[in-house]
Formats: structure tokens, C-alpha cells, sequence
């Protein structure tokens, strides 16, 4: 601005010294002037417009004092400037500021040009410049002319029109649009309208595409532009695995968590930045999982390769799914297979695992016992799967041996004999065999065997004697054991003997007569003995062990004893005595013989043991004689009443324990016999009382029994009699009261009485039974 100012006061002042000078001296210095020219618009700065000379005066040959000079222009511009070319020579070129244009400017420009020389001379002339028009290039119109363009465009989509072009002339003609480079997927039509040929896909093609757009008017002039086409990346594409293996091998049983395979994939449409994809597996399985974002599969549940399904199907085959979007986006599929291999992570189990046998003392070495192979090893490989039998132990086990390894056999190497003192109270051997895997880590189990060494019963039978004798007296209980016998064998354990009698057991009347105890080898007796009728009994008994037996003799001597009692005659008599028979006589010449099969004549007793009421009757001789007389030994007595019975029943006692030592007598080796004597006394016919003439009563004694002896047994009976009639009569009466007072069915109570004056006790236990039981005190 400033610097047109300037140029502005520089022109008005020249003018002013142009007026001056013009009105002052003016003569034709500027040769050519006033002149037309032309120039064309556009033209660059130093296009030379129009040469002209200035005409010096052979006066001033100094030349110009002024230079040629531009001092005004119609219109006003800047455009044109003059410059020397040498020897007063000028031209007028355009200065390219501004651009001349034809079609926005004025098209003639008057230039007023002065000059002056040294001598004061001036000149003024008009340049007239006329602008000429040119063909100018088309422009771009719109953004394209002010930028490049940026397109978008998304891949996929069907060839479209995608951009039109604005451009002008300036000419106003008809402009034509091309496009390169070449071979891409665009044309430009007549229009401008640039169309895609193709659908893009942005992982194959190129992402960017620079067209060169350019116009040309009909005179082939053009300008260029550049469009920038870019391809939007659309999620088109499905995710692809990477990973390329699909089989893959694991050991069972890994834990939780385990990493199996790392499984990865990538979309396409992700290009180079890292996928964001989602896994999964399709098939439901309950082994594995993996994880949605990293794609690692991973062990989830136990995998047990010995059991099923994986016992005969031990390929697990997984659907992997990969997804672009965790909802509706693209996704692929692979089928991968995991191979379960078995590892060795069972022991060998048996069934059984305890084994009981049998085996006969004294079986031979060697032979065969025991198969232990029941075992099984479930682990699925061979290698895991093989075992063998190890480790026999237990106390006495060097008796017993495996016949291999492998096959599990239990044989016997030693005989065993339970009698031997080593092998002493051992009958059953607790032995315990291990059956271990020969693969590593060698899991084993134990089998426990019971072997039962059966007795053998080798040996028989021994009596403790040769032979038995017992001394047995006669008379000697039923049911007494009389002796014992005993046998024993070698045989370990020992043997259960068991006794019996083979033979001379009974007798002509009893065909058992002994009984020996089966266990205990008492020997008794069912019957009595007889010294009288046999007095050696010779049996043979027989001790068993359940198969070996084994006999023996025992005698048995009976030895005599008192057992038989004085049988006397008569046993029974009737007498009848006049009342005044003397004293000393011997009655009715009455007299008893006895006799007894094991007694001496000499060793019996009488005694009158009831009946004998004052004493009125007495035998003789009382003692030592198998005959003896029945003497009346005090007269009777009936007028002073001493005398009442009338009748006289004697029970009269015979025993053979005279002759026995005292000591015998407790042991009860007496034996009574009984007579049973009436006697009725016959009173005198007449009341004539005749004089009893004196009398001796010789009382005939053999031995030193005690006279008064006999009076005991006397007074005994006939107290007894006595009490025996009133207890009969009290036994009547409460039988009347049981009757009517106990009801039907007894109760158990008891009641017992005292009958203070009779001094009879009565008991009643036990009415359930309405048992009475009578007892005397
Ligand atoms: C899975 O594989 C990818 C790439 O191969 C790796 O970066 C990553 O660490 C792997 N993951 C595992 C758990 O191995
Ligand atoms: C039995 O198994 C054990 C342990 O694996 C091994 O040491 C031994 O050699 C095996 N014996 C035989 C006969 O195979
Ligand atoms: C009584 O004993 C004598 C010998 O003392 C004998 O001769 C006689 O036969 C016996 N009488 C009777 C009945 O046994």
C-alpha cells in the first residue's frame, strides 16, 4: 500500500513536471510513440510488450536526464514497466503484477510514457495497450479446487457412482475429464461423475487409490487434480483358526486346569492389529474348557482313561467355535481331537484278596496250594497293566514258596508235622503275598492267605495202663462210679478220645450192667452187683480218637459185703396164752430160725421193736443163735389195771450186726429181718384166783449186748402207734379243711400250723399241686 503511494506521488509529481515541461519546451524525442501493441493476458512478468527508441538532440549528447517513464495509465496499473535495453533503447514489458487477464480485466491499457534528456527537453506519448485473450486451462471448481478430495468408500459395496467432479473453463467450452493412472477400478464419465468399477474388498485390495483427475478444454488444455479414494473396512469376514494342529495328545488324569492347547484364530477383517474373538466349544463336554478370549484349552473335569467311556473310546473329539462378535458376528468351526494316554495309576486289585486253604499235616513238599491270580490291573496300556507276586511273608512262611512271580501259584516247600515241637501249636499260617505293578510307581496291594494245616490223626490211642483192675464192694450204689480208665494219643492237637464198653458188660440177667462216660472214662454202674452171683466182671473198653481205637481190660472184682438180711421162719405166727401163763415159759414152745446168705448163724440179734407193751414178751437168747424162743417175761396184770390190751402184736426185728466191730455197724452193713407175732391172751375161765407158783426167768446170754436195749425199741413203737393214730386223725380233719376251704385252683401260698400239744407239724407247700407233705418232728 504503502509502496503504491509512493509510486502514486511519483507519478502525479511527474505529471506536474510534465505540465511544466510541456508547457515549457517539447519537442519528439520518443521515436515509435505514440504506438499500439499487444500482449497477451496472462503473460509472465518481463514479456516484452513494445521496444521503443528516445531521439536524442546532437545538442545533448549526454543523453537522457530522465528515463523513460511510465507516469500514468488508463486504467490505472501496474501491470506494464519500462525497461532500458541499451542505446536509448526501451522496451515496455509487463511486470506480473497484477496478471493480465483477459477475461476479468480491462482489455486496452493507455500507458503515458515521459522523458526528459540533459538538455531539458521532454517528451509525452501514449502507449496504447491492448490485451489480447489467450485459451485458458479449466478449473476445478468446488473442494476440489482448494483441496484434495478424500473419498470413503466401504468395501462391499456394488460398483457406484461415488463422486462428481466440478470443473469450469474459463472459455466457457466443453471440458473432458480423464483419469489416471490407468488400470483402476474407477472411470470418469463426460459428466464428471467418477463411478467405481468394482466391489472392493478391503483385505484384498489396495486400501487407498489416488486418481489424477484431469480436465481438458477442446483446446487441450487441462488441469489435474487428485482424488483420494479410501476403502472403509466393514466386518465382512470370518475368523479363520491359525492354529493348524488339531490333534492333540495328554496323559490322563491331569488336574484341573491343565493346559491342553493353545487354540488361536484371527478375522481378516482385523488385519494386522490383534483379534478380539470369542471361543467356544459346541460339542457339551465335560473334560474340557476353554477360554472365550485367550482360545487356551484347558483340562475342566477328571479324565479317567481306565473307566468309560474313555476305556474303548479314548479319542475326545471337540467342536471349537471362534466368533468375531460375541452376538451375530462370523464364525468358523474346527473339529479338534484330544488322544487320552493312559498312564499307570492303578494297582492291581484282587478278588478275592484273602484266600483260606486246607492243607494235611504231613502234605509232601512242593505241592500246589493256592492260585493267588485273581488280580487285575484296570489301567488300559500293557505296560501299566502287567504285575507280579512278590514278598511271601508272614511267621513261618519259608514252609511255603511261590512257584514264579508271574504266575501266583502258593506252593508248599516244607512238609509240615504238627507234632514236631517247632511247629508246636501252629495251625494256621497267616501269610501275606504283595501283587505289585512292574511299572513305575510299582502300586501294589496285599493278598492275605490263611492256611489251616488239618490235623492228621496218625496216632492211637494209649490206656494209661495195660490193663484195669477195680475192687467194687457188692453193694455199692446204682449210678457209683466205680473207677476210671484213661487214654491219650500223640496226635497234636489232641485228640478227642471217646470211651465206650465192647464187651463183658452185662450178666445173664442184665445185659448192661456198666456204663462207662463216653468223655470222661468213668466207669459206672446201671445195676447192682452181686458178690453172691458174680464176683468178677471182666470188660473190655475201648478208647477212640474217631477213627484209631484202641482196647483194654478192666476186671472188675466185686467184693462180698453184709447185704443180705436174716430171712427167719415163721414170719408170720398166731398165739394164744392163757393170762396165767408162768413166767419163763417158753410160749407155745414158739421159736424163729433164721439164716443169711453172707452172715454167720452166731451174728444174730432179736429184739422186739414194737407191740410190746409192758414188756411181757422177750426172746432167748436175744443174741448169738440162728434159733431163739419166745418167753413170757412178766406175768400179766389186769386186776390193778397195769395190764389193758388183750392183744399183743410183736414186730419183732432180727438183725445179723452181732458179730460186726462198732466201726461197721455205722456204715449200715446191717441187715434186719421181721417177724410179725399175734398173741392173744386168753383170760382164766374162772374168777378162781389160784396161787401162782415162784419162777426163774433164765435169760440165756451167749454175748455182751446190753440187756436193756430192747426195751428202746419197745417204747418207741408204742409211742409211735400212739402218735401215729392221732396223726391219722388230724390228717383226716385237715384234709376235710383243705377240701373245703382251698379253692379249685390253688394259689401259692403256704401255710404251715404248730399243734403245740401233739407237737405235730404240718406243712402245705405248693398248693398249685395240692401236694400236702406231712412231716413229724
Ligand atoms: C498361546 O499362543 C499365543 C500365540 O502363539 C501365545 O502368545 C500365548 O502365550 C499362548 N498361551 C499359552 C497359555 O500358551
Ligand atoms: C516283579 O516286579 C518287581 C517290581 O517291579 C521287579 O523288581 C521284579 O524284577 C519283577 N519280577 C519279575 C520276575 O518280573
Ligand atoms: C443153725 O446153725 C447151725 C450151726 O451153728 C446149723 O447147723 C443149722 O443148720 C442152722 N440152722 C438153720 C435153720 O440154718
Amino acid at each position: 500500500m504503502k509502496d503504491r503511494a509512493v509510486k502514486m506521488m511519483k507519478s502525479m509529481l511527474l505529471l506536474l513536471i510534465l505540465l511544466a515541461v510541456v508547457s515549457g519546451r517539447r519537442t519528439h524525442l520518443l521515436k515509435g510513440l505514440p504506438a499500439t501493441s499487444t500482449v497477451e493476458e496472462n503473460s509472465a512478468a518481463g514479456v516484452s510488450v513494445y521496444t521503443f527508441n528516445v531521439t536524442v538532440s546532437p545538442l545533448s549528447s549526454e543523453g537522457v536526464a530522465i528515463l523513460p517513464t511510465i507516469v500514468n495509465s488508463n486504467p490505472l496499473t501496474e501491470a506494464f514497466d519500462i525497461e532500458s535495453i541499451g542505446d536509448l533503447e526501451y522496451r515496455v514489458v509487463t511486470t506480473g503484477n497484477p496478471v493480465l487477464d483477459y477475461e476479468t480485466m480491462p482489455k486496452s491499457f493507455d500507458l503515458l510514457i515521459f522523458v526528459e534528456d540533459t538538455t531539458g527537453r521532454t517528451d509525452l506519448n501514449t502507449l496504447t495497450i491492448q490485451v489480447t485473450d489467450k485459451n485458458e486451462r479449466p478449473v476445478f471448481q468446488g473442494n476440489m479446487a482448494i483441496q484434495t478430495v478424500m473419498i470413503y468408500v466401504l468395501e462391499g459395496t456394488p460398483p457406484e457412482h461415488i463422486y462428481q467432479v466440478d470443473a469450469a473453463d474459463p472459455e466457457n467450452a466443453e471440458l473432458k475429464y480423464s483419469l489416471l493412472p490407468a488400470p483402476v477400478p474407477f472411470l470418469v464419465l463426460e459428466s464428471g461423475a467418477i463411478f467405481s468399477t468394482k466391489e472392493f474388498d478391503y483385505e484384498k485390495d489396495p486400501h487407498c487409490y489416488f486418481l489424477n483427475i484431469t480436465v481438458t478444454d477442446p483446446d487441450g488444455l487441462s488441469s489435474t487434480r487428485t482424488v483420494n479414494v479410501n476403502i472403509i473396512n466393514i466386518n465382512d469376514e470370518r475368523p479363520y483358526f491359525t492354529t493348524k494342529q488339531r490333534f492333540y495328545r495328554i496323559p490322563e488324569e491331569q488336574s484341573p486346569g491343565t493346559v491342553v492347547a493353545n487354540i488361536t484364530a484371527k478375522d481378516p477383517d482385523d488385519e494386522d492389529s490383534p483379534s478380539r474373538l470369542f471361543y467356544s466349544i459346541q460339542s457339551s463336554d465335560r473334560y474340557f474348557s476353554i477360554n472365550p478370549s485367550t482360545g487356551v484349552l484347558q483340562v475342566t473335569g477328571r479324565i479317567d482313561r481306565d473307566a468309560l467311556p474313555l476305556r474303548l473310546h479314548p479319542n475326545i473329539s471337540l467342536i471349537v467355535r471362534v466368533e468375531d462378535s460375541p452376538s451375530g458376528g462370523h464364525a468358523s468351526e474346527t473339529e479338534i481331537t484330544i488322544i487320552i494316554d493312559d498312564i499307570n495309576d492303578n494297582p492291581p486289585e484282587c478278588n478275592p484278596s484273602t484266600f483260606r486253604k486246607e492243607a494235611n499235616e504231613n502234605t509232601t513238599a512242593g505241592m500246589f496250594l493256592l492260585d493267588l491270580n485273581y488280580c487285575k490291573d484296570i489301567d488300559v496300556d500293557s505296560t501299566n497293566n502287567q504285575f507280579n507276586f512278590t514278598g511271601l511273608s508272614g511267621f513261618g512262611s519259608n514252609n511255603f514258596a511261590l512257584e514264579s512271580t508271574v504266575s501266583g501259584r502258593l506252593v508248599m516247600t516244607e512238609s509240615i508235622d504238627l507234632e514236631n515241637p517247632a511247629n508246636l501249636g501252629i495251625e494256621v499260617y497267616s501269610l501275606t503275598v504283595r501283587v505289585q505293578d512292574i511299572a513305575c510307581p510299582n502300586y501294589s496291594n496285599m493278598i492275605y492267605i490263611y492256611i489251616r494245616i488239618k490235623p492228621v490223626n496218625e496216632f492211637f490211642p494209649v490206656f494209661s495202663n495195660l490193663s484195669y483192675e477195680f475192687n467194687v464192694p457188692e453193694i455199692i450204689k446204682v449210678g457209683s462210679s466205680i473207677g476210671r480208665v484213661n487214654a491219650r494219643d500223640k496226635d497234636w492237637p489232641p485228640s478227642v478220645i471217646t470211651y465206650s464198653i465192647v464187651a463183658g458188660g452185662g450178666t445173664r440177667d442184665y445185659t448192661n450192667i456198666f456204663w462207662i462216660s463216653p468223655t470222661k472214662g468213668d466207669v459206672k454202674i446201671l445195676a447192682r452187683l452181686d458178690y453172691e452171683t458174680t464176683q468178677k466182671h471182666i470188660l473190655t473198653v475201648q478208647a477212640s480218637d474217631q477213627e484209631k481205637t484202641t482196647t483194654a481190660s478192666v476186671t472188675v472184682n466185686v467184693l462180698e459185703v453184709n447185704d443180705e438180711e436174716p430171712v427167719c421162719s415163721p414170719n408170720f405166727y398166731s398165739l394164744q396164752i392163757p393170762v396165767s401163763l408162768a413166767v419163763g415159759t417158753n410160749i407155745n414152745g414158739f421159736r424163729i430160725q433164721c439164716q443169711d446168705r453172707d452172715s454167720d448163724p452166731r451174728s444174730f440179734r432179736y429184739f422186739i421193736n414194737e407191740g410190746n407193751m409192758n414188756n411181757h414178751f422177750t426172746f432167748s437168747p436175744s443174741a448169738g443163735s440162728n434159733t431163739s424162743q419166745l418167753i413170757l417175761a412178766s406175768r400179766f396184770d389186769y386186776e390193778t389195771s397195769l395190764d389193758k390190751n388183750w392183744i399183743y402184736r410183736l414186730h419183732v426185728y432180727i438183725t445179723d450186726d452181732n458179730l460186726l466191730p462198732a466201726r461197721d455197724k455205722i456204715t449200715h452193713l446191717i441187715k434186719t429181718g421181721t417177724v410179725t407175732l399175734s398173741i392173744r391172751v386168753i383170760p382164766n375161765p374162772t374168777t378162781v384166783i389160784t396161787t401162782t407158783p415162784g419162777f426163774t426167768v433164765v435169760t440165756k446170754r451167749e454175748n455182751l449186748y446190753s440187756e436193756s436195749a430192747w426195751y428202746v425199741p419197745f417204747v418207741i413203737t408204742l409211742g409211735s402207734l400212739l402218735l401215729l393214730g392221732l396223726l391219722g386223725y388230724l390228717g383226716f380233719l385237715l384234709a376235710m379243711w383243705v377240701n373245703t376251704r382251698c379253692p379249685p385252683a390253688g394259689k401259692a401260698d403256704g401255710v404251715s400250723l404248730i399243734n403245740a400239744p401233739g407237737m405235730y407239724l404240718f406243712s402245705i407247700f405248693n398248693t398249685s399241686q395240692q401236694d400236702l407233705v406231712y412231716d413229724s418232728v
